[in-house]
């Protein structure tokens, strides 16, 4: 009889283990949706490294002094996207646009937004 008992009381445990899996995992993702959007931290600008960055890997399609060429002028750009827009453009890229995501680090990508976002 206990032995049923222990069997029962078990696979009400198991069932409330699923159940809780069900309702919590769902609960996560949500979080994860409609959670704050990503925020640029506010960073200091380097210019050094930025120029370094952007010499390498920027200046073919957008000009030596920002000028633009086969991509559009930058040395204005600051005032005219966010640093959000500015990260994830030069991140994901954006039709002739190519994405960095895997020739920058994070930390390249913040420290290329920062200095772009100072170009007002
Ligand atoms: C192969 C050429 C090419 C390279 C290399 C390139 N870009 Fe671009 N970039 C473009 C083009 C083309 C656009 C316009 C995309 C569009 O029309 O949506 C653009 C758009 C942008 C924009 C948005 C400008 C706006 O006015 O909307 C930013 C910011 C930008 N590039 C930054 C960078 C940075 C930073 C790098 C180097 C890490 C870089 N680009 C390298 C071609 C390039």
């Amino acid at each position: 009889m206990s032995k049923w008992f222990m069997s029962g009381l078990i696979a009400v445990a198991c069932l409330f283990g699923v159940y809780l899996l069900a309702t919590a995992l769902p609960d996560k993702e949500e979080v994860a949706d409609n959670g704050p959007a990503f925020v640029v931290p506010e960073l200091a600008v380097d210019a050094e490294t930025s120029e370094q960055i952007y010499q390498a890997l920027c200046i073919s399609c957008h000009g030596d002094q920002l000028q633009g060429g086969a991509g559009p002028e930058l040395a204005h750009i600051g005032s005219a996207m966010t640093k959000e827009q500015l990260y994830k453009t030069i991140k994901e890229g954006r039709r002739g646009m190519p994405a960095f995501e895997k020739r920058l680090t994070e930390d390249e990508l913040l420290t290329i937004t920062t200095w772009l976002a100072s170009h007002e």
